[in-house]
């Protein structure tokens, strides 16, 4: 049970994104310009067109001269880091931004929650701990860190631990994200590789829906010292998915079923994605985010979203980047699946 603490945001908060025109902070980029807010987006610019509305401020985050020089004489209601992965990154913002906001968000990721989960019922309160992905670990690390700096230091910290959240990337662990491959392949009729049995459980939240859960905690001072997980209520399965983006691409997905562990010993940096998060079937229980941001809920069913985004790759030949050494993995395994287990083929 948590206690309602309604925030009545400030229009005129200054705030910053460090990134900001990702596959996520694009959606919230643009929610928080709609609602009022006086936008700084620090990036590299490398994106090919700014969010209109925003104020930009090129600068490289790892380049300390540079960012010092940009952020001179700025305090902020909000600091957002979206690009922060290892503890070093979080002591170089506790030293950029002590004093200089009322607000700093950390953006983790929910697969820092327990892996192996002793509950699919995923809440703010799962334990930390994913033995699995040095990447989860980081950013425990990263966590545990601002959680001292918070306590022993009165720095204004909110954790947010996005789970699997897509727009500009295709959510499939083989073939996916900033790749067509998986794509492709299913329009030209070949086998794809969905991990174990297809049936472990599994949410995707677009990054729309995610903005509207986000902005709500700018400036939320309730929020300060808390963690939030933001995602959409829907549970589908691998199987499903697969099929709703077969269906979106306007074609049929065969899928071959191969356990986790064996795709992990075939590619190692699997070992992370898959068992130290997307083939453990996880249900998010989003009553935290939904008690501090009231009214939020996400809206956009994947069968929606999904068309969304295979339409910006359909746009663009340019983004329909099939990648030739992912394909010949996925035949590689297929093939060796299939030789050691033969049967399917011969019923
Ligand atoms: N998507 C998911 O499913 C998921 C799940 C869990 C957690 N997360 C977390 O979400 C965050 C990623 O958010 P996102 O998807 O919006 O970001 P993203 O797609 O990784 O975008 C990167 C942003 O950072 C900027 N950038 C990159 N390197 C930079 C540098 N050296 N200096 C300054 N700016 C730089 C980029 O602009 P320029 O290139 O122009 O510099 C861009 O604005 C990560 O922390 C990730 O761990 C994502």
């Amino acid at each position: 049970m948590f206690i309602r603490i309604t925030n009545l945001p400030d229009k005129s908060m200054k705030v910053l994104f460090i990134g900001g025109t990702g596959n996520i902070s694009t959606s919230v980029s643009k929610l928080a310009v709609s609602r009022g807010i006086e936008l700084y987006l620090l990036n590299r610019g490398r994106q090919s067109s700014p969010i209109p509305g925003t104020n930009t401020i090129i600068a490289d985050i790892t380049k300390p001269d540079e960012v010092s020089a940009a952020l001179k004489g700025h305090t902020w209601d909000v600091v957002v880091n979206w690009i922060a992965y290892v503890e070093e990154e979080i002591t170089r913002d506790f030293e950029l931004f002590y004093n200089r906001t009322k607000q700093y968000i950390f953006i983790s990721s929910a697969s820092v929650y327990q892996k192996p989960l002793l509950s699919p019922v995923i809440t703010e309160s799962t334990p930390l701990k994913n033995p699995f992905w040095q990447y989860s670990r980081n950013k425990i690390a990263c966590e545990l860190r601002l959680n001292r700096y918070y306590r022993e230091r009165d720095f204004p910290v909110t954790i947010v631990r996005p789970s699997h959240t897509y727009d500009t990337i295709i959510p499939v662990t083989i073939g996916g994200g900033h790749e067509y491959t998986a794509i492709d392949r299913m329009k030209k009729g070949k086998k794809i590789i969905v991990h174990g049995d297809g049936s472990s459980l599994w949410s995707l939240t677009h990054s729309e829906d995610f903005a509207k859960g986000f902005t709500g905690l700018l400036g939320h001072h309730g929020a300060i010292g808390h963690s939030f997980h933001i995602t959409s209520d829907e549970v589908l399965t691998w199987d499903q998915i697969h099929h709703i983006i077969a269906d979106a691409a306007g074609c049929t997905a065969d899928i071959v079923h191969i356990s986790s562990d064996l795709l992990a010993l075939y590619d190692e940096e699997l070992r992370g994605s898959l068992l130290g998060d997307k083939s453990m079937s996880v249900i998010f229980d989003n009553s935290k985010i939904k008690q501090f941001v009231p009214g939020f809920t996400a809206t956009i069913p994947f069968t929606e979203g999904i068309r969304r985004t295979l339409a910006r790759f359909e746009a663009d030949p340019a983004r329909q980047q099939v990648n030739q050494s992912t394909n010949e993995w996925i035949d590689f395994v297929i093939d060796q699946y299939e030789k050691a287990y033969p049967l399917e083929k011969e019923s």
